[in-house]
């Protein structure tokens, strides 16, 4: 008797399917729960003769399995199905697909400049824009003449009750450095400036420089001309010279403009460097006991140096572009072209 049940179950429960997760639980509950087909199988057991008990018991556990684990497939089917969905749905999809940019030229080399900075213990200071007269000329030593002020070449905000202004050049980052920090100072200043001058192949209102400046006890005109060097290497290749040229800064004394060696003909002289073998690449020099006291830092202590070079500039070198107002145009096919120099 009770063998015949056990085995039309078996078959019944060989062969069942569900359309849904609710039909699984219905089967579930037919055969598995405590009302369920099985379970009324315990109540005939009871009655089987003590040596059969062993056999039909086995046979009933069989049964029991076979049910849980067709029940389970079952369920877990369903699962899947419901994972997958959630899986193959992207929230993170934009709604309509677009190309994805390239790093801008300047950028690339900006980073590859501060890199090679970072890597000689520089950290990177940035500040405003906008700017005063004391950040971008006052403290740096700059005479009340000086041309610089002129309204040539200065975009002036106001100029009451103190000139606000779009700064020259990130010298004023320095000075707001050496305004709140003991030396020694180690740091370079990335950002754009801006000159009032009429926009041309070879000049525009804004553009972009990084200046370094280290202050110490003993800082020297020859660790000034040591770093200068390893970043030329490091930028332009390693047979890379560089020369330093006698020059004025107010801000600095000595001062010096540094050129490298041409690295189209290789110094011999050629159209780029105008026959010489040279190309100017920044301004450089001590930074004058003037400025250091204007930023409560002692002369008598401490002495540094000071350079500052455009990244236009240091981009037309090292990729040949010869007119810096494609830099701002934003024209993608210009753009591209630097899509394997990130
Ligand atoms: N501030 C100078 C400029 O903008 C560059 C420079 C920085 C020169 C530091 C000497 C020392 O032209």
């Amino acid at each position: 008797m009770i063998l015949e049940k056990i085995n039309a179950l078996k078959e019944e429960i060989n062969s069942i399917s569900a359309a849904d997760k609710q039909a699984v639980e219905d089967l579930r509950i037919k055969y598995l729960s405590k009302k369920g087909f099985i379970s009324q199988l315990m109540v005939d057991f009871r009655s089987v003769p003590a040596e059969m008990k062993r056999e039909i018991g086995q046979k009933i556990n069989e049964l029991k399995n076979l049910a849980t684990d067709k029940i389970n497939s079952l369920k877990e089917s369903f699962a899947e199905s419901a994972d997958s969905e959630i899986e193959n749905l992207d929230l993170t999809r934009t709604a309509t697909p677009y190309e994805l940019g390239t790093r801008h030229p300047l950028s690339i080399v900006k980073n590859e400049m501060l890199d090679i900075f970072a890597s000689m213990g520089f950290t990177i200071a940035e500040g405003p824009e906008i700017e005063d007269d004391w950040h971008v000329f006052e403290s740096l030593n700059f005479p009340p003449d000086h041309p610089a002020r002129d309204m040539q070449d200065t975009f002036f905000i106001s100029r009451n009750p103190v000139d606000i202004l779009l700064r020259t050049h990130t010298s004023s980052v320095q000075t707001r450095v050496m305004e709140k920090t003991e030396p020694p100072i180690r740091i370079v200043c990335p950002g754009r400036v801006y000159r009032n001058e009429a926009i041309s192949a070879r000049a525009h209102c804004f553009f972009h420089q990084v200046e370094g400046l280290y202050i110490d006890r003993n800082v020297s005109f020859s660790d000034l001309k040591q770093v200068l060097l390893g970043f030329a290497q490091r930028m332009f290749g390693p047979e890379t010279n560089i020369r330093l040229r006698p020059s004025y800064f107010p801000f600095t004394e000595p001062s010096a403009e540094m050129d490298i060696s041409c690295d189209i003909c290789g110094g011999k002289g050629c159209a780029f460097c105008k026959g010489t073998g040279w190309v100017e690449i920044l301004g450089c020099g001590m930074v004058d006991p003037n400025v250091l006291k204007a930023c409560g830092i002692d002369p008598e202590i401490y002495s540094g140096y000071a350079f500052g070079m455009g990244i236009e500039r240091i981009t037309n070198l090292k990729y040949k572009v010869k007119d810096l107002r494609m830099f701002s145009e934003n024209d993608s096919r210009f753009l591209r072209e630097f899509e394997s120099a990130r």
